[in-house]
């Protein structure tokens, strides 16, 4: 498995496993991923690498996990990154995230951020156990913030200081 930037040619890939997290298990809290295969395709071409990083991890030619890692560009937030992760369901506990997110964070440092957040449905257990192994601590929580279904669950923000 190698994790590598991710290529236009991939985008259909990335779209299609976000759309099966998101249809599987309830995690991101989306339906699918806004936008498709042809807009995500597009911002991996036309991002400038020091506004974002689009990583894949590949596994012989599969893509079976996915991150984004982004800076704000007003000046008063641009210490501040933001992440997502997201691995294939039959790809689990096998390090995929952990990696992605050394990367992700290897890109924030690169680019100056020093706050790294994110945020996560508090019934994520899976995202928050590998969130807090990789040193993010919660820093708010929004409750009701994410409908899924007929259920309004909190958001859980988390931060890491980047030094
Ligand atoms: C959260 C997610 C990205 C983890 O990916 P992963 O490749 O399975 O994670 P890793 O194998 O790198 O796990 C690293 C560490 O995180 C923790 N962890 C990950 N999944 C866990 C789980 N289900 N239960 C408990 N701890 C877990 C463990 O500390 C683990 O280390 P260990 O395996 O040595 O015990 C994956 O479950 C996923 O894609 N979930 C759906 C999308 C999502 O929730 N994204 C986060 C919100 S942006």
């Amino acid at each position: 498995m190698e994790i590598r930037e991710a290529r236009e040619e991939d985008a259909a890939a990335i779209v299609a496993l976000i759309d099966q997290v998101a249809l599987q298990d309830e995690t991101l809290g989306l339906d699918r991923y806004p936008g498709g295969a042809t807009q995500l395709r597009q911002q991996i071409a036309e991002t400038p690498p020091e506004a974002s990083a689009f990583l894949v991890a590949a596994d012989e030619g599969a893509v079976i996990g996915y991150a984004f890692v982004g800076r704000y560009v007003t000046p008063s937030l641009s210490h501040v990154g933001v992440l997502s992760i997201v691995v294939d369901p039959g790809h689990r506990r096998t390090g995929t995230g952990r990696r992605l997110m050394q990367r992700g964070e290897a890109w924030a440092r690169a680019a100056g951020v020093r706050k790294l957040t994110l945020s996560v449905l508090a019934t994520n257990r899976a995202g928050r156990a590998l969130f807090s192994a990789c040193g993010f601590e919660d820093e708010a929580v929004r409750k009701g913030q994410l409908r899924v279904g007929s259920a309004f669950l909190d958001e859980v923000l988390m931060v890491r200081w980047l030094t």
